[in-house]
Order: structure tokens, then sequence, then C-alpha cells
């Protein structure tokens, strides 16, 4: 399995801390684009450590993808400032529109993720499409954005 081979490189390259859980995951999930179920018990041999704390490391984090993301990633910010300019209305809405749930991806191939703070407070609520910012963003906003990237 590739995904296994990654792991073991990116542990290998940290020479198999286990105090370096977190930065071996994110350094995986950047690489394949998520976290694969199947990496986990290797992570956890590698690095000497029970496969429970590999597990509850990866739930815990919201950063960590357990699958594959969709063609469309959106992050909505929910820090402090976006929280305040209606992120979690703004969240709930994309989520229905496209029938998914926060941290899934809808049947078309949108995932919706949240995020804590883009440093673009001053456009709260912020949010970023396939890693471009978007300010002030808005319901129909997100979702021109959204089919426009779908297409
Ligand atoms: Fe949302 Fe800073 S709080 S961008």
């Amino acid at each position: 399995d590739p995904r296994v081979t990654a792991a073991a490189e990116i542990c290998a390259s940290h020479a198999y801390d286990p105090a370096e859980l977190i930065e071996i995951l994110h350094e995986l999930q950047d690489r394949e684009g998520y976290i694969a179920e199947e990496t986990l018990p290797a992570i956890a041999q590698l690095l000497n450590i029970s496969r429970a704390e590999v597990h509850g490391v990866v739930s815990f984090y919201h950063d960590f993808r357990r699958e594959p993301a969709g063609k469309v990633v959106v992050k909505i910010c929910r820090a402090e400032s976006c929280q305040s300019m209606g992120a979690s209305k703004l969240i709930a809405r994309i989520c229905e529109r496209y029938n998914t749930d926060l941290g899934t991806t809808s049947r078309a191939g949108v995932t919706i993720e949240q995020v804590f703070c883009l440093g673009l407070c001053a456009q709260s609520p912020a949010a970023m499409l396939n890693g471009r910012f978007i300010g002030h963003a808005t319901e129909e906003g997100l979702d021109t954005a959204i089919v426009e990237a779908l297409s």
C-alpha cells in the first residue's frame, strides 16, 4: 500500500519520535490528502505507541481528514471574529444546500470543513475555496464559487 509506505517514510524522517505524532500526521495528510485508516496501525507500530493513541489524536483534531476530499474543498472560518459575523449559520446553510455534514464530502464532490482563523478577520466571515480566499462570504457568494469550481 503506497499510503503505508508514505507513512513509514514520514515516520523515519521524524526519527520515529512519538512526540512528533501530530507533525507526522500533518505531513501525511499534506502528501496523501487524507489519513487513510490503513496507515494508523503502521504508524502506531513504527512509533511504538498504541493504536488507540494514534486513533485518539486523529479523531481529536478536526484538521485531519479521514477520507479523500472532494473536487471542491470549502473551508469556513469559525474563529471569534467570523463567528460573530454568522459563520455557524453560514456553515449550516452551505451544508444543507449541498446535503452534507461538516467534515464530510457531498455526492457532488464538495467537502466542507471548518478552520480557525484564516488571518482575514477584517473580512469576516472568511472562507477559502480550493486555496483561494473569499472575504465577506455569503451563502450565495460561496454557492456561486462552488458551482463554478465544480464545472
Ligand atoms: Fe476568521 Fe480570523 S477569525 S479569519
